[in-house]
Order: structure tokens, then C-alpha cells, then sequence
């Protein structure tokens, strides 16, 4: 059995993901907050829903999904039942050695996923306390794996990881709207402006991910001397999409 405490944007997306792709909803027990968000999720997917913390005595993994005013608070509660348990929690304020400061001796991990893992086809990257087994690794990732990729990285790389996969998917968002409006702006009707953008997204993804090629390599392969798409690139450049990127993953890490 594994549990969570909160239900809401990414609790709820790995909740999801989980159930979606395979993983039984009654091996999982939810302890949502005060408003109907669990409640509406449970009736979507069928887990288990309880009142109180303790109520998640009877689980192995806990996945902690509150935002940080009420971290401190739920790890305080979960210290009576989690001595036999794997603690993972997703607040991005959380450390392994805060979550340790409270659970002591808990085995604990933090990890940070995208939204993404609501398909199945999320990134989540997990840094271990240094007590967990690579049995216990094995545990998460038979969990997690439903959801999408799982990477460990120290936990120095974990907030930039988590802003280079967790806020990208909507700076996609805004490039395959941008994209779909140029499509409009030529003709094309709204809808399947949209279609052929986010088709593209997950084609271009999946063969940069299947390729043996890096992505430069790809790009070039595409760009044939004096053709259309090399002019694309250089307006790109002139009009510093590159830079733009960088700039907005700057700003989210500020
Ligand atoms: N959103 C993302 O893409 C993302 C990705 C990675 C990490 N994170 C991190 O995950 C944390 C949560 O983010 P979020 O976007 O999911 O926030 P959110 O949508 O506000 O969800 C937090 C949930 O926690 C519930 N909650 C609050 N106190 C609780 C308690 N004592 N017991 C049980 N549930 C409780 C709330 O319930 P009610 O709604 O009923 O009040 C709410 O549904 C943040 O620290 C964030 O940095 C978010």
C-alpha cells in the first residue's frame, strides 16, 4: 500500500498517472486537505480516501504533495506512524535534511516531478537520504516508473532539474501556441494549427530521444543550404529565442 498527503496540482498528477497506467487505485490511500479536490479525484479514480494521517498506518511508501506552509506540520504528525516507512516528499522547499531534522531516523527522499507524469510520460528527478537500500531505490522506482522517467541527482542539481523538466512544459505551451498562431496568420484553420504543432512536439521529442544523434545534429540534418528552414533558424536567432530561453529558466531559478 502507499500513501499520500495532498491531492492537489502535482499530487493529484502523479495520483493520476499512476492509476492511469496500470497501478491498482486500491493499493492507494489519500489523505487530501480541507477543501473537495481529493474528494472529486477519488470519485474520477477510485483510491482510498481517509481523514487523518494516521489513518496511512498500514502503508510501506508516503508521498508527501502539501506546499511548504504545511510541511512542517504533516511531517510533525507522520513521525508517529513512519518509522518503518519510505518517505518521499515533492514540496520544492523541502531538503533531505529538513525532512530528517523532523523524521529522524526515516529513510527520506525528495524529488520534484512534472506534470507530465499525469500521462505516464513524466520526469521526476529524487535525491535519497543516504540510508535508503538501492532496495528501497528499486521500491520507488517500481512506484514512480508508472509515471514517467525517474532520475537520482544530488541534491544541489534537484532545483535546477526540476525548473529546466517542471516549468518547461509551459514554456512549450507558449511556443506551440505561438507556433499555432503563425499557423492562423497563414491560413490555417485554428484547430488544426494546434494539432500540428503539438503533433510535431511530440514527434520532434521522440526522435530526439530515439535518435543517436544530439539535437544539433538533428537541426542540421533539416536545414538544407539556402532552404527555408535554415532561414527559420537564423530568425530565431536574430530575434534571440535561444537567449529567451535561458532568460526564462534564469528567472524561474531566481
Ligand atoms: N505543481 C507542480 O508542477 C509541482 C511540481 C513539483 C513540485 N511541486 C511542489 O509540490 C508542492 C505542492 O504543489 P502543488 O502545485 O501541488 O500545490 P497545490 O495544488 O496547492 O496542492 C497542495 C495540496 O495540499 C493539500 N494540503 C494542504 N495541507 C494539507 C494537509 N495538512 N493534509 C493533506 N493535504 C493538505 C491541499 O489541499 P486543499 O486543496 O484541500 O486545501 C492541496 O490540494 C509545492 O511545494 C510545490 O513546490 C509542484
Amino acid at each position: 500500500m502507499i500513501g499520500f498527503i495532498g491531492a492537489g496540482s502535482i499530487g493529484g498528477a502523479v495520483i493520476t498517472g499512476l492509476v492511469k497506467n496500470g497501478f491498482n487505485a486500491d493499493e492507494i490511500i489519500v489523505k487530501g486537505g480541507s477543501s473537495n479536490r481529493t474528494k472529486l479525484l477519488c470519485e474520477q479514480l477510485g483510491f482510498q480516501m481517509v481523514k487523518k494521517i494516521k489513518q496511512l498506518e498500514d502503508t510501506d511508501v508516503i508521498f508527501i504533495a502539501v506546499g511548504a506552509s504545511a510541511i512542517d506540520g504533516v511531517l510533525k504528525e507522520l513521525k508517529e506512524i513512519a518509522s518503518d516507512k519510505l518517505v518521499v516528499a515533492f514540496t520544492g522547499s523541502a531538503s533531505v535534511a529538513n525532512l530528517k531534522k523532523i523524521l529522524g531516523s526515516v529513510k527520506v527522499a525528495h524529488a520534484i516531478p512534472n506534470t507530465p507524469v499525469k500521462v505516464g510520460a513524466g520526469f521526476t528527478g529524487i535525491t535519497y537520504s543516504e540510508d535508503f537500500t538501492d532496495e528501497d531505490k528499486k521500491k520507488i522506482g517500481s512506484i514512480l516508473g508508472y509515471t514517467g522517467q525517474l532520475v537520482e541527482v544530488p541534491e544541489n542539481q534537484l532545483g535546477i532539474l526540476g525548473t529546466v523538466a517542471g516549468c518547461s512544459p509551459a514554456f512549450l505551451d507558449v511556443f506551440i501556441e505561438a507556433l499555432s498562431d503563425a499557423g492562423v496568420k497563414h491560413g490555417l484553420d485554428r484547430k488544426l494549427a494546434y494539432e500540428a504543432a503539438i503533433g510535431m512536439a511530440i514527434g520532434a521529442s521522440k526522435l530526439a530521444k530515439q535518435s543517436e544523434l544530439n539535437v544539433s545534429a538533428l537541426k542540421d540534418e533539416v536545414t538544407s543550404p539556402g532552404g527555408s528552414t535554415i532561414r527559420g533558424v537564423a530568425a530565431l536567432e536574430e530575434y534571440g529565442f535561444r537567449n529567451a530561453v535561458i532568460k526564462a529558466v534564469d528567472a524561474a531559478e531566481d
